[in-house]
């Protein structure tokens, strides 16, 4: 996450239990290069210290609009105006009745109305105050006047026997949406949104048995699948991510189903429908040992060289592109490796497929894409083709969700 290097951000922390995550968020701010200077609400200092916030932050805290030092040094306009980005987190539903209103009684409120940069909240709530018509109306004031939202997700919530949507976003998720905000503006022009959105994706190789000890496979890292889950997660999407066998660690926040064949792959896939967004980074392998061994087949000077007998792997991508209108994805995207001419085949295979998008790219040994972490894709849609250019797996991935995200509000309205 280069992008986050020497980038400036304001955190006003607000007064609930969640408020505790933000220490997480300061410190992954700073690992990654971010100056981060907080301001705590009077409720927030309930929940968090000024002295541990200022620890892990590295700078001074902030507390109190009144706070005449503070005033003479920085001052709540030029505090605002230096931040690259401000983010509310967590935003409790005074907070943001505070912002829709326009109230500035206390520095962080201030420091919201003085701001002219982009804004970034993180709500978080008992499920009923978010679900009151009071806050969906602040929601949907702010949501106008151009603050960008993270969560709440649904969950747990720290009060026993409450469960719902409410709770703040996890450390790792903000900090990616805020990598996310400074990423590549050529690739992010309509961010949209993906809460209340259920995006499947597919990822890694899988593996066909020839007997219990040895298996079919290909050489995918499930980098490229497990980027675009964190990126899906990050706008705020419920994320079902089925992997074949990876060595990656599950995204935050996503729902992850591990399986070995394209057979498994295809029923999980199947189970978790019905989705707003399907995407196949799987390279599924084409064929599997139709006369698997039960035990493991010895070798043996006298012994016949075993025979293993292919048969055609079912096609995940193409048996969910032509599910009928109402249980198809609104927007199905596939990848296709491709060795050579790469948009032709790509062209054809968005037609044979059925599916919407295809995300063509290069996967010849030069190009160092297979189990690497670059990439350089040309999407391909019904409208033409886009080349991008060559950036990392995570920027492809964030910069895929942002536009699949922009199409699918232009498509089927809002979430
Ligand atoms: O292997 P192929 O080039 O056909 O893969 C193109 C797309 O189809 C990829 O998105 C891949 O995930 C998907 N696919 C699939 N099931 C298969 C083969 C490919 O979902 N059996």
């Amino acid at each position: 996450m280069a992008e986050l290097q020497s980038k400036r951000i304001v955190l006003i922390i607000g007064g609930g239990i969640a408020a505790y995550k933000c220490l997480e968020v300061i410190r992954r701010l700073r690992e990654r290069g971010c100056a981060v200077r907080c301001i705590l609400t009077r409720a927030a200092q309930q929940f968090v210290t000024p002295l541990s916030v200022g620890a892990l932050s590295n700078d001074a805290v902030l507390t109190d609009l009144f706070d005449l030092d503070a005033e003479r040094e920085i001052g709540h306009i030029r505090l605002s105006r230096d931040a690259d980005l401000i983010v509310v987190a967590p935003a409790t539903a005074d907070l943001m009745a505070k912002m829709a209103g326009g109230h500035a009684d206390d520095l962080a409120t201030a420091v919201l109305m003085a701001t002219d940069k982009p804004v970034l909240i993180a709500p978080a709530m008992n499920p009923r105050m978010w679900a009151h018509p009071a806050t969906q109306r602040n929601a949907t004031t702010l949501r106008a006047d151009g603050i960008q939202f993270i969560g709440p997700n649904a969950g747990e919530m720290a009060e026993r026997g409450e469960s719902g949507v409410g709770r703040m976003a996890e450390p790792a998720e903000i900090v990616a949406r805020i990598a996310h905000h400074f990423g590549d503006e050529a690739l992010h022009t309509t961010p949209g949104t993906l809460a209340g959105r259920h995006v499947l994706i597919t990822a890694g190789p899988t593996h066909e048995p020839i007997d219990p000890v040895r298996y079919i496979a290909n050489r995918s890292s499930g980098k490229q699948g497990f980027a675009l889950a964190a990126a899906a997660a990050a706008m705020g999407a419920n994320v079902t991510l089925v992997s074949g066998p990876v060595g990656l660690p599950d995204p935050a926040g996503v729902r992850v189903l591990r399986v070995e064949t394209a057979t498994e792959m295809l029923a999980a896939a199947t189970a978790a429908l019905p989705a707003d967004i399907a995407i196949f980074a799987a390279a599924v392998a084409d064929w599997r040992v139709s006369n698997a061994a039960d035990e493991k087949i010895k070798k043996g000077a006298k012994a016949a060289l075993p025979k293993l007998e292919l048969v055609e792997n079912p096609d995940i991508l193409s048996a969910i592109s032509h599910l009928p209108p109402g249980q198809r994805p609104a927007l199905v995207i596939g990848f296709a490796a491709e060795t050579e001419h790469v948009v032709e085949h790509a062209r054809k295979k968005r037609k044979s497929k059925g599916c919407d998008w295809i995300v063509a790219n290069d996967v010849s040994p030069a190009t160092g894409v297979m189990g690497g972490n670059r990439n350089t894709v040309h999407i391909v849609t019904a409208g033409g083709v886009e080349d991008w250019p060559e950036m990392d797996k995570q920027k492809v991935a964030d910069g895929l969700i942002a536009r699949a995200a922009a199409h699918l509000e232009a498509t089927t309205g809002s979430a």
